[in-house]
């Protein structure tokens, strides 16, 4: 085997870990230091307004997290009990949680071979006069195929929420994911490619999605008088000191970017060629970011994904299963009006798929290092 450089002999490559190295802890005192650690300051304007400009938005709200940031956008919407909303069956819980946070009817739609990413042949048959949005989530940071689920919005006046969590900086025909939909959001979690720790945002070019969006975030205080209510809202207010790191990590998102493009790069010439793993692809329209670099491992491999995560992790190399699609949950069981249906692209990915060490900061030696050991364990089954 390959010897590997570990920080500590009990340290394993870990599936994520963040880069703080930029301004951060400058911005971060600099709020300290000036009182502003609340949820007013300078940071967070600056912080919404470049990041939003970067998607192509003119608006940008942050909030507390990427959850609470799908559950405003929805709410900003007037989405509500007696609506239903499309996401794909194939994503991480907190898409499904925020349209039940807002008492609307979760449709699943099942996910597309190569992209993993919503199935967008599948989403007009699931319309009906209750459908008020669709959620497209870009799964791992490969954009969905946008244009066609705006053309279906808009035949059936319906809005478009992307879930853009995974994908900040990747791009859909040369726009950037999360720029496209009517309102759409970001979290900015420890793993994701920037973040503030836990954050998230909404974005959109939507001027009164925005002022819903902003009045809801901070309890819906009227804009006529403050301590006057006319709407439920919520306080999901990013503070100064998270947006003072997530100013800083934006100043770096383009190398961020080109990082894991990089280690994507290094990792898909490495196990292209080992039978059963199914490296991920990069469609001709898109720029795909890999938020997490992920495979399949097929029957062909000989072991299960299972083991080869436990093997891998006895090799000092952390690895994540795939998420379980939502008709898997047993909190939506017997919910909803697709009870007894079938979505066995999602249910593939949830069975063989497993992330490897993903972050942007990863050496070209870990990276050979994690493909060595899958290939010599592929060598031993
Ligand atoms: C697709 C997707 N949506 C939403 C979220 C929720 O973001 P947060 O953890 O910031 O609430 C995540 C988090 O990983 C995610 O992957």
């Amino acid at each position: 085997m390959l010897a590997r450089q570990k920080k500590s002999s009990k340290e394993l490559i870990p599936v994520c870990e963040p880069i703080l190295s930029g301004r951060e802890v400058e911005y971060v005192l600099d709020c300290l230091k000036t009182n502003w650690i609340s949820s007013q300051g300078k940071y967070i304007g600056m912080f919404e307004e470049k990041f939003a400009s970067y998607c192509g938005c003119k608006y940008g709200i942050a909030t507390t997290s990427g959850t609470t940031a799908l559950h405003l956008a929805l709410v900003a919407c007037g989405i509500g009990p007696g609506d239903q909303v499309i996401i794909p069956t194939y994503t991480m819980i907190a898409t499904a949680f925020a349209v039940v946070y807002t008492g609307a009817e979760l449709v699943l739609v099942d996910s597309e071979p190569e992209t993993w990413n919503i199935d967008v042949s599948k989403i007009e048959e699931k319309i009906t006069s209750k459908t008020k949005a669709i959620i497209p989530v870009h799964i791992y940071g490969h954009p969905c195929d946008m244009d066609p689920i705006m053309d279906i919005a808009r035949r059936h006046k319906i809005r478009v929420i992307e879930d853009a969590a995974e994908a900040h900086g990747a791009e859909y025909k040369n726009r950037k994911a999360g720029g496209i939909g009517h309102i759409n959001c970001f979290s900015f979690y420890a793993n994701k490619i920037i973040t503030t720790g836990e954050g998230g945002m909404v974005v959109t070019n939507d001027e009164k999605l925005a002022r819903n969006a902003r009045v809801l975030k901070d309890l819906a205080h009227s804009p006529a008088k403050r301590f006057l209510h006319d709407a439920v809202g919520f306080n999901y207010r990013m503070t100064n000191v998270q947006a003072a790191i997530g100013l800083a990590q934006f100043e770096r998102i383009d190398d961020y970017v080109k990082m894991r493009r990089r280690n994507a790069h290094l990792y898909s010439e490495r196990l292209k060629d080992i039978r059963g793993i199914t490296i991920p692809i990069e469609k001709e329209w898109a720029k795909n970011v890999y938020w997490m670099y992920s495979i399949l491992v097929q029957d062909e491999f000989g072991c299960s994904r299972d083991d080869l995560a436990t093997k891998l992790r006895e090799s000092g190399i952390e690895t994540r299963p795939f998420f379980i699609p939502m008709h898997q949950q047993p909190v939506f069981q017997n919910k909803g009006s697709g009870a007894g249906e079938r979505y066995p692209i999602a249910d593939g990915l949830g069975q063989r798929g497993l992330y490897l060490p993903s972050g942007s900061g990863l050496t070209e030696e870990e990276i050979r290092f994690v493909c060595q050991t899958v290939k010599e364990i592929r060598e031993t089954n």
